[in-house]
Order: structure tokens, then C-alpha cells, then sequence
């Protein structure tokens, strides 16, 4: 196809090169949706005749179907999906399938594609990092939520917190990703469909009926923008690169969390491997593998910018390049966060034995100011104390009151050393480890992740029924 006016096929490497038909299968879906809407356009416009437009869009729909059913594979032969499609509809229709490609190019049915490729991307996404946040919110408001462990600094116990606050942070980062992607979702909001090659077209087409039917606000406002304008690619690698940086974080905790010793977290079996050799092993494989997709996101992230980079404005081939790596992204960020939101969902969270009983000091420099001293002088004191402490007593025996009282008379009567599970409840800043401020994280949390997902189910729905009526299978989208 299209290689009429030359004298020779395209040289076999070259056409291993040019080709797309690897990556462009998970375009197959809304290819054919993007056609059929374009046909009906067609016939609706008079700008081919309404029986030719029926008939396409009839073969287009029986494609659509076998390939819902695994019966269509993308032929290299056709160097992309566009060509595909093309091809084997006028194999099976005849002539009015050559009427198809009026008044478009591959350069907006590329853009369309990906634009609605992403759209659908993007829920995943928005599902997949809500569904993490589900399952830390379920164990931080569960018994497990109520107990104390060591928070860190410097990967070192710095001071205590409720497992709860831990998990909800989590959580937290998990919703403003769920939040981020559907910003990203929202923006992808104009169809490019109908900028033809890069300067639109002299025949009537009616870009607002395909934009509406495809579910856009509106048609793109410049043709040779829309040709070119990969910035939701962009973007949706940039926030799977965030998601990513905070899955490794929380993969972190669990690996570090597992480790025997530390022993706060136990991974349950479905996520755990053994060595082949050393059978006592119980390893956190799967935390490892999730903590490592942070990095080839951000490689992604950066390629794709690096493809991009002092194009001229207006398709350019170069552009193809880009399309893998997005979809590559997508998929592999949606992958690690489905397996991550079962693996925090069925761990536990456990309370080893306090390994530092002194984690209360910034307590009794606090009480100190409160009585008046300056808190350089309250930390320069407690420091010292705590110095000399250590070379007496074991850093897990607790603090005893009657030391403390007597190294610090300014200290009033009443105060008390916070015990190990105390400690939280003393910090009572907005925000801070006290169950009041955690009950409220976990709430606002929740509250944000409901929305979330109401946003989502919304549009999936909506989506549903534009493609019910392009008369095109869910299967193919699933
Ligand atoms: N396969 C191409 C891509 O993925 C589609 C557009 C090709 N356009 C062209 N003029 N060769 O970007």
C-alpha cells in the first residue's frame, strides 16, 4: 500500500524499522472506534455517500468483533494499525472501504488514538493507585492501625507512631496519585481527529459530531498542534514516575520492615519466594521488583522527553518513537500497583520489641521549655543525660522518673517519661501522631479516595456507552 509511484518495495530493514504493528496493537481498540465515528461523519456529511459510510462502518464493527474474539492479528506486511485496518477492510467490503480514509491522515488518527488510548490508561491508573490506598486504609483502621512502632529518620527510630499513621500516610501519597492521573485524564479533552496531515481539510467535515462522539469537550483548535502535541504522554509518565517513587517507598517498608530483626512487617505467602539454594530463605521478591520500577519509569520518562526534544512543530516521524514508551509505562505502573495493593492489603504489621526506650527525650525538653528554659539549653541538657545514661543502662530499659526528676528539677511533679505505646498521644499539633489527628487523616484520606473513585466509575461509564454506540465491543478495551 501506498508505494505505487515508486519503483521498489521499501528495503526489508527499513521496513523492519518503519514498522509499529509490536505496539500498535494495544491501539487496535479505539482505532476502530476512532474510524467508525469518522465514517459516520462522512456519511452524515454527504462527503460520501450514506450507503458507502454504512457499509464501512458495518466491516469496521465485524473487525471489531474478531478482533474482540483473537481472530484479527496486525500483519506486519501493513507497517502500522492504521494501514491494518485499512487494509483488511477493503479485503472484506471492496471498493467503498477506499472511501475510509477521506478528509484524515495517519498524523490525527495517531494522535486520536493515543489520546484515547490514555484516557483509558489513565482510569486504570486512577484505579489501580485508589485500590493501594484501600488496602493500607483497611489495615490503619483495623486493630493493627492502633499500635506503636518506631517511625524513622535516617532509616534510624526517631520517634513513635501509630502503625496507623504510617499507613495512612501511604495512603495519602496513593490518593494524590489517583487525584494526579485523573487531572491528566481531564485535560485530554479535545479530539485531533479531522487535522488531517497538518492543516486540516477543504471538505466539510464536522470535527465537533466525531469530537462529541468519541466523548471530547471539543475539537482541538489548531491542526498542527494537534499533529504534534504529545504533552499527556508526557505527563502520564511523569505522574506513573511519582506513583512508582512512591510505591518503592512503600515497597521499602516492607522489605526493610521484613527483615528479621526489625520484624514489623510479614509479607504474606503469596508475595514471598525462596531461594533456590538456601531453603530457609523467605524472601520479599515481589517488594523488590515493585521498588525497582521506579527506576526504568523515570528512564521512560525522560525518553520520551528526549524524543520530543527540538522537533519542529507538525508531525514528524520521530514522534513514532515516543508511543512505546508510553504504553510501556502505563502498563508495567498499572501492573506494579495491582500487586502492590494486594501485597499491603495482605501483609501485616506487626510490633517488635522497643529497641530504643529513649525515643521520648524531645518530650522532656518540650516539658523543660514549658518551664521556661530556652530548648537549645533543654536539648544541649537531655543530649548529655542521655549520653551518660548509655553507658549504665540498656537503650531498651525503660526511662526510670525518679532518674529523670532528679537529673532535671525543673521538671513539675507530675511529668512523666512517655512509655513506649504513650508516646504518640503526646504530640497533639494538628497533624501530628496523636490517634485524634491520625483518625482524621485516615478520614480526609478515605474522603479523597471516595471521590476518586466516583470521578472514575463516572467517566468509565460514560465511556461505555459512547462505545455501545460506535457499536464496538468492551472486550477489545478491557
Ligand atoms: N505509524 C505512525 C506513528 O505511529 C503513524 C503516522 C504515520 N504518518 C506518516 N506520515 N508516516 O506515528
Amino acid at each position: 500500500m501506498l508505494r505505487d509511484r515508486f519503483s521498489a518495495p521499501l528495503d526489508r530493514a527499513a521496513a523492519a524499522l518503519s514498522s509499529s504493528v509490536v505496539e500498535d496493537r494495544a491501539l487496535l481498540g479505539v482505532d476502530l472506534w476512532g474510524s467508525i465515528v469518522h465514517a459516520e461523519m462522512l456519511g452524515a456529511t454527504g462527503i460520501i455517500p450514506k450507503t458507502s459510510s454504512r457499509r464501512i462502518v458495518a466491516g469496521l464493527r465485524t473487525i471489531a468483533r474478531d478482533a474482540a474474539a483473537g481472530r484479527f492479528e496486525l500483519d506486519p506486511e501493513h507497517e502500522d494499525v492504521h494501514l491494518n485496518v485499512e487494509t483488511e477492510l477493503t479485503r472484506r467490503i471492496g471498493a467503498d472501504g477506499e472511501r475510509l480514509h477521506t478528509a484524515r491522515s495517519r498524523n490525527d488518527q495517531v494522535a486520536t488514538d493515543l489520546a484515547l488510548v490514555l484516557r483509558e490508561s489513565l482510569l486504570g491508573l486512577e484505579a489501580a493507585s485508589a485500590r493501594v490506598a484501600d488496602s493500607l486504609l483497611r489495615a490503619a483502621r483495623g486493630s493493627e492501625g492502633r499500635t506503636v512502632v518506631d517511625g524513622w529518620t535516617h532509616t534510624q527510630p526517631a520517634q513513635r507512631l501509630y502503625w496507623g499513621q504510617i499507613l495512612g500516610t501511604h495512603a495519602l501519597r496513593f490518593v494524590r496519585d489517583a487525584e494526579r492521573f485523573r487531572r491528566i485524564r481531564e485535560r485530554i479533552d479535545s479530539s485531533p481527529l479531522g487535522s488531517g496531515a497538518i492543516a486540516g481539510t477543504s471538505l466539510p467535515v464536522d470535527r465537533r459530531a466525531t469530537a462529541r462522539a468519541l466523548g471530547f469537550a471539543r475539537p482541538t483548535a489548531s491542526s498542527l498542534d494537534a499533529v504534534s502535541d504529545r504533552d499527556a504522554g508526557s505527563d502520564a509518565l511523569y505522574a506513573c514516575s511519582v506513583a512508582l517513587l512512591h510505591a518503592s517507598s512503600l515497597a521499602e517498608e516492607f522489605v526493610l520492615g521484613s527483615l528479621p530483626g526489625v520484624d514489623r512487617v510479614r509479607l504474606s505467602d503469596g508475595f514471598v519466594t525462596t531461594s533456590s539454594l538456601m531453603p530457609h530463605k523467605r524472601n520479599p521478591d515481589l517488594a523488590e521488583l515493585v521498588r525497582a520500577e521506579s527506576g526504568p519509569a523515570i528512564g521512560r520518562l525522560v525518553s520520551h522527553l528526549t524524543v520530543l526534544k527540538a522537533l519542529p512543530v507538525g508531525y514528524q516521524r520521530d514522534l513514532q518513537l515516543g508511543k512505546p514508551i508510553v504504553l510501556e509505562g502505563v502498563l508495567r505502573t498499572r501492573l506494579a500497583l495491582e500487586v502492590l495493593a494486594r501485597m499491603a492489603g495482605e501483609a501485616s504489621y506487626r510490633v517488635p520489641p522497643v529497641v530504643d526506650a529513649a525515643t521520648g527525650s524531645v518530650e522532656v525538653a518540650d516539658a523543660l521549655v514549658r518551664a521556661g528554659l530556652p530548648f537549645r539549653t533543654a536539648h544541649r541538657r537531655v543530649g548529655a543525660w542521655l549520653s551518660q545514661r548509655e553507658g549504665t543502662a540498656d537503650r531498651a530499659a525503660p526511662v526510670r522518673n525518679d532518674e529523670l526528676h532528679r537529673a532535671f528539677p525543673e521538671l513539675p511533679s507530675e511529668f512523666l517519661f512517655p512509655g513506649a505505646v504513650e508516646e504518640p498521644e503526646r504530640r497533639t499539633s494538628a497533624g501530628g501522631s496523636a490517634w485524634r489527628s491520625v483518625r482524621k487523616l485516615l478520614a480526609e484520606v478515605d474522603g479523597r479516595r471516595r471521590i476518586a473513585e466516583r470521578a472514575r466509575l463516572r467517566e468509565t461509564l460514560r465511556l461505555m456507552r459512547l462505545r455501545r454506540a460506535a457499536g464496538i465491543p468492551e472486550r477489545l478495551f478491557e
